[in-house]
């Protein structure tokens, strides 16, 4: 990992900072989020289409890590946001993204996400289905305005990747179907007052480590705009979602060169504004969950019980994915170790971290970092078993700031109310 070191008594160093410090003064579980990778990962993006001439607008995805603190730093960035709900669109303009920066994603926007869009004049829509084009042409009318949107096509392609973040099949839920979208997109462009059609959108998976998929689906997208032209239809954008996977363990991951290259190749000459929508790949490697060894239990296995559980992080859980796992201080030894379970506090048992997995030896109060809990890690978490959220700590050279303090269980139960009837009965 480029951002992690360890450097003698300090154990393990994100950027400059001892982790282990952090873990002591503001506890465990915390989430610790570099700015410093975030930025890195935003320029080396950019710099990619920038080296392929490419006119690409880069837009986060917000799902993937939705702290406003870090959205500012990607909208110092030069970033836009692409986001999936009026919570995320609250979010990303509170972050201070322009709202023309902003795309609005997913498969179920209500009526009034779609106003809050609408009513901000944000950059683009990317309508998912007939259905809900009809909606939105109703109330942009309504509004008596022009919503700039795209649609989202199911190019019909595995993107190669785990089944549960594959978005391109026929079968998933997402898109309309590429065969339906020339005729929809002449009578859109023909009759729709309330919105004004600039473009296609696709997006397949996400985690996607092969070059093939995208290549595919671009190809695809590259035909349609080819088969729209010829019937006079105007396109001007074309929005190449994300899905750019990261190496967790050993998975070749390409590089962004990689992604440019391909859309290079495949929409380079359409003469198109062309956008993207990355989550995992910028912010998965700026982050670490950190946690503390509750007790080394020997039973069957040796199971390394810690302080984070599938509330926090449910990526292992609900995915089998792989997070890399080091101690906080500098093992002596690297090679050695034993065999071992790290597993959560949840009373579930796939709340499970590692199987089987030679790590360092790990005694009862060590400290330990979860890796590339970047994105989908906060976002994703809950307070099930009763865990308040956990704290969230963002680094920045030689500064740093609790960005999210954490939950009390005293706020937990003031959410809630026992009706009168059962309090005084
Ligand atoms: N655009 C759209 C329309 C998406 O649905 C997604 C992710 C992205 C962009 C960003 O994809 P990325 O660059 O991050 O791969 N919770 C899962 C990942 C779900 C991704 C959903 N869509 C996980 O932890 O692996």
């Amino acid at each position: 990992h480029p951002n992690l070191s360890y450097e003698g008594s300090k154990g393990l160093v994100m950027e400059g900072t001892p982790l282990a410090d952090l873990a002591r003064q503001h506890g465990t579980p915390c989430w610790v989020i570099s700015a410093d990778t975030l930025r890195r990962r935003a320029r080396a993006l950019k710099d990619a289409f920038e080296a392929k001439n490419l006119p690409v607008h880069c837009h986060f995805a917000v799902k993937a890590q939705d702290h406003q603190a870090c959205l500012t730093v990607l909208a110092q960035c030069g970033f836009g946001a692409d986001v999936v709900s009026g919570g995320e669109l609250r979010r990303a303009l509170a972050a201070g993204i322009r709202a023309q920066d902003i795309v609005f994603s997913g498969i179920g926007k209500t009526d009034e996400e779609l106003e809050l869009a609408i009513h901000h004049q944000i950059g683009q829509i990317n309508v998912e289905s007939v259905e809900e084009l009809h909606r939105l042409d109703a109330l942009a009318r309504k509004l008596e305005r022009r919503a700039r949107i795209a649609f989202r096509v199911n190019p019909d392609i595995d993107a190669q990747t785990h089944s549960k973040i594959t978005t391109g099949r026929a079968e998933d839920k997402f898109g309309i179907a590429h065969d339906t979208v020339p005729a929809l997109y002449r009578k859109t462009q023909t009759d729709m007052t309330g919105v004004e059609l600039i473009g296609l959108a696709v997006h397949l998976g996400s985690q996607m480590v092969t070059e093939a998929p995208f290549r595919r689906g671009y190809e695809r997208i590259a035909s349609l705009v080819r088969t729209l032209r010829a019937d006079g239809l105007h396109v001007s954008d074309i929005d190449c979602g994300g899905g750019l996977g990261i190496a967790y363990r050993d998975e070749k991951a390409p590089p962004p060169s990689m992604l440019a290259e391909v859309i290079a190749e495949t929409l380079g000459d359409l003469n198109v504004q062309l956008h993207v929508e990355p989550g995992r790949w910028l912010a998965a490697p700026s982050g670490v969950l950190l946690a503390r060894v509750i007790d080394v239990k020997e039973a069957a296995r040796r199971f390394v019980i810690i302080d984070a559980g599938m509330n926090e992080l449910v990526r292992p859980a609900m995915y089998d994915s792989w997070h890399g796992i080091l101690p906080l201080h500098t093992p002596e030894d690297t090679t050695a170790g034993d065999v071992v379970d790290v597993v959560g506090p949840i009373c579930e048992s796939s709340d499970i971290f590692a199987r089987q997995r030679r790590l360092p030896s790990l005694k009862k109060g060590d400290l330990v970092a979860l890796l590339d809990a970047g994105a989908y890690g906060t976002v994703m978490s809950s307070t099930y078993n009763s865990r308040p959220l956990a704290a969230q700590i963002m680094i920045d050279g030689d500064r740093q700031a609790v960005i999210r303090r954490r939950q009390t269980l005293d706020e937990l139960l003031a959410q809630e109310a026992v009706p009168d009837w059962l309090a005084h009965p």
